[in-house]
């Protein structure tokens, strides 16, 4: 395929609505192209998404059964405007119940999808919101409980981009699909025709479900092409389980612009970077000087570091290596101009001096591989066998109530393993981490944090709830969030 063929090809993914994430052959027949989800302007009308069956191949050539919305695998790029309203609707075309939490989007909880209330088969569901908040990367994924780790498995999730009212910072790349890419990070267990296994033994439960099979937006060991300049990759740790240990091969450095819930203050130089599952980081890569580039992901070390675990399974650490690798096309246009050296104003957590402080403990359940029992913590409810503060979640249990418009102190600890934590509707600063000021990456507003050792969070609590949907907090190992470490709140 000719460098031109190539880009028509890049080009028309981009326009084309409902056959997104087709993988297309490269040069060489063993490269596949970066699959670049579809992108939706919910100004343009209102989104309308079926959750369906689907066939999908993460290795070329070898489809196997996948869901998808309105999309083989995956969903396409929702695009959201701050100060703009949008309708969304999912058809539920599958014959489980589903629903569909958007993940990263400041909504009342009434206007978002949660655990507590399915969509039935054959039903669609139907929200309307205004969206206020600072330009960000968010998704969206499916959440029924109990079947979440397996339906987000098997395809659905997706991203979306929230921009500013007045225009995303003008001095970031904003070209979606040429450089501005988005990048769903996945890990599946393939067997040998291609098919994504999913497992819910007891092993997969403790661990999470976890696989050797690095994939991005659905494929296995892709190629992006990209311009010889600066390109912003929008990160999306999108696994169920595993964390991401970003690098590039060639060890080069490059910008954080940008964490879960927005721009960071000034861009923050690395060249390596955890990303936990549900979090995002919008990184800025310098292609000038026309050299590819491979990013890879060293093993799931994060996930055992803090461990209380004598022995952690072998199993925990697998599936490391490339995850993509970028080629560089000179005749791309580039963005021109440098990197802005401010990017948000952030101003610095201020706690108040009669803020609530909560500790929230996040409990592993009673031992099934010799990882050692924690004595009396696990009440086993119906919610199943991990918790948070020895109680499994109960969809008929509020377990906490929160003044709306307040801000709390949330210490969260972990116990045996690191557990990415989340909670729905807010945003939180981190004021320690393991009794350490945050790195400066993870110091902007976030909703996702890796608790691999005590942390503090500033919580604030700013979207109302009502009496049939409360807020859900929990781990975003998926295994361990419909097993039951996972609570809710509602706002008073
Ligand atoms: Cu992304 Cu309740 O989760
Ligand atoms: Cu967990």
């Amino acid at each position: 395929m000719t460098r031109r063929t190539r880009r028509l090809t890049q080009r028309r993914l981009l326009l084309s609505g409902a056959a997104l994430l087709l993988p297309v052959r490269a040069r060489a027949s063993s490269e596949i192209r970066l699959p670049i989800p579809a992108l939706m302007d919910a100004s343009l009308g209102a989104i309308i998404l079926d959750a369906r069956r689907s066939t999908h191949a993460f290795v070329a050539g070898r489809p196997t059964e996948s869901l998808g919305y309105s999309a083989n695998y995956l969903g396409p790029t929702l695009r959201f405007r701050s100060g703009r309203q949008a309708s969304l609707s999912i058809a539920n075309r599958m014959d489980r119940p589903t629903s569909m939490h958007l993940h990263g989007l400041l909504l009342p909880a009434a206007s978002d999808g949660a655990p507590p209330r399915p969509v039935a088969p054959g039903e669609t569901w139907r929200t309307t919101f205004r969206i206020d908040q600072p330009a960000t990367t968010a998704w969206y994924h499916a959440h029924p409980h109990g079947d979440t780790g397996r339906q987000v498995y098997m395809g659905l999730a997706g991203m979306a981009i929230v921009d500013d009212a007045v225009g995303a910072n003008p001095d970031l790349p904003t070209r979606y699909g040429i450089d501005d890419l988005p990048l769903i990070l996945q890990d599946r267990a393939l067997d040998p025709s291609g098919r994504a296994i999913y497992r819910s033994d007891g092993h997969a439960m403790m661990m999470g479900m976890r696989g050797d099979t690095l994939i991005v937006n659905g494929v296995a060991d892709p190629v992006a092409t990209v311009p010889a300049g600066l390109v912003r990759l929008r990160i999306l740790n999108g696994a169920n389980a595993r964390n991401f240990d970003l690098a590039f091969q060639d060890q080069r450095a490059f910008h954080v612009v940008a964490g879960d819930c927005g721009l960071l203050s000034t861009p923050v130089v690395r060249r390596t970077l955890v990303v936990a599952p549900g979090e995002r980081f919008e990184i800025v890569v310098d292609f000038s000087d026309g050299r590819p580039a491979i990013l890879e992901t060293a093993s799931d070390t994060a996930a055992v570091l803090a461990a209380r675990m004598a022995n952690p399974p072998r199993t925990m650490g697998r599936g490391s290596g490339r995850i993509l690798r970028f080629e560089i096309d000179l005749s791309l246009p580039i963005h021109t101009r440098p990197l802005p050296q401010r990017l948000a104003r952030l101003a610095s957590p201020v706690v108040p001096a009669d803020a609530i402080r909560r500790v929230i403990s996040l409990d592993m359940g009673a031992s099934m591989m010799g990882l050692g029992m924690i004595p009396g913590t696990i009440r086993h409810g119906p919610g199943g066998m991990h918790g948070i503060n020895g109680k499994s979640y109960d969809p008929e249990r509020i377990d906490y109530e929160i003044p709306l418009a307040t801000t709390e102190i949330w210490e969260v600890w972990p116990q045996m393993m690191a557990h990415p934590f989340h909670v729905h509707g807010v945003t939180f600063r981190i004021l320690s981490l393991g009794g350490a000021a945050p790195p400066e990456h993870l110091a902007g507003d976030k909703d996702t944090v890796l608790v691999d050792r005590p942390v503090e969070l500033l919580v604030r609590f700013g979207q109302p709830t009502t009496k049939e949907a409360p807020f859900m907090l929990h781990c975003h190992v998926l295994e361990h969030e419909d097993a039951g470490m996972m609570a809710q709140f509602s706002t008073i």
